[in-house]
């Protein structure tokens, strides 16, 4: 037969030829890792819709920790849970707030690790929400202030990142503002910039017990079938001073990421949320899929898409099996 083609399996006849020839690759330090520290002492209550996933006391959280140093993981990010709730979010802010302890606690004990504090009101108030509400509508400019309380109280704490989600216009303006009068110049936002109102936000709202009491969140946080809004949302936090941008939710988002990697020159993040995490390990326990070649694919189509670091609730998992695949 007299055709003409290119031979491309050429450059994947052996492993070895596959493995020269990979462009990406995943390493343990490209995950930041989601801990939910709860008050009380004794604690660690599996979330029911996240398998793997714990709600931690103060008193467990150093060994969940060490365990999680010791498999080559540089970074975690704190979400509190609360005891008392009320309309303003108050223990967000409080210096004695369960993110504000769990960081003090954590950076004492291992100063090199990397501790992002995410900085929102909606597990701290009664109706849910994450800002100010006022005759059923979110206030955005009155929620500002208590934000930059939170991000100043957080540093203090020590907090090396501070990562706000609320999704209130400004909120980076106002943060930087904040940390900066505070003395606190040196600590970096990592802005939840491109942030959806988004289904599969589900099973975290059960483990921070942060379901919006009436209506939902679509007011601040942005319509999927939206693609240039989300270029306008990451240019207006990158004018107000944020060092990093997340895209939220990662898995249904690519095409969101790579545009945020090919517009703006700043480390990308995805966070790969909650019902990206849920839905594997279910149809894992079902036994319907091959839950570690499923989760590598996963993670690296994000970086493909062009992510600097992932948040992921499988970061131990990946970085064990990281680990294993060396051996
Ligand atoms: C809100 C917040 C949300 C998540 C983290 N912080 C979602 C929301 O309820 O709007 C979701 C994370 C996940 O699903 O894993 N501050």
């Amino acid at each position: 037969m007299n055709i003409e083609f290119t031979r491309h399996r050429r450059l994947r006849n052996s492993d070895s030829m596959r493995s020269i020839l990979r462009e990406t690759h995943l390493r343990a330090e490209d995950f930041i890792y989601p801990i939910f520290a709860v008050e009380g002492e004794n604690k660690k209550n599996e979330v029911p819709s996240m398998p793997g996933v714990f709600h931690l006391s103060l008193d467990l959280l150093n060994a969940e920790i060490e365990e999680i140093v010791s498999l080559g993981i540089k970074s975690i990010i704190l979400f509190g849970v609360p005891e008392e709730k009320d309309d303003v979010g108050t223990q967000a802010y409080h210096d004695n707030g369960i993110v504000q302890r769990a960081t003090r606690q954590v950076k004492e004990a291992f100063p090199e690790l990397v501790v992002v504090a995410d900085t929102c009101l909606c597990q701290y108030t009664d109706h849910g929400h994450c800002g100010i509400v006022e005759n059923g509508k979110i206030l955005n400019d009155p929620t500002l202030d208590l934000l930059a309380r939170t991000a100043v109280s957080q540093a203090k704490a020590g907090a090396d990142i501070i990562a706000p989600s609320n999704m209130m216009d400004g909120f980076v303006a106002a943060i930087r503002y904040g940390l900066d009068e505070a003395g606190f110049e040196h600590i970096p936002i990592m802005s939840y910039a491109v942030k959806y109102a988004s289904a599969f936000y589900g099973p975290f709202r059960d483990a921070a017990h942060s379901t919006p009491q009436f209506g939902d969140r679509k007011t601040y946080q942005m319509d999927p079938a939206n693609r240039d809004e989300a270029l306008r949302e990451a240019q207006s936090d990158i004018e107000e001073g944020a060092d990093f941008l997340i895209v939220k939710p990662a898995l249904a988002y690519l095409d969101i990421i790579r545009d945020v990697k090919n517009n703006f020159n700043a480390p990308v993040v995805a966070y790969n949320v909650s019902g990206e995490y849920s839905m594997i390990k279910a149809a894992a326990q079902n036994g319907w899929v091959d839950e570690k070649a499923m989760v590598m694919e996963m993670l690296i189509g994000m970086k493909r898409a062009g992510v600097d670091l992932v948040i992921t609730y499988f970061a131990k998992d990946v970085a064990r099996w990281l680990k294993e695949d060396q051996q």
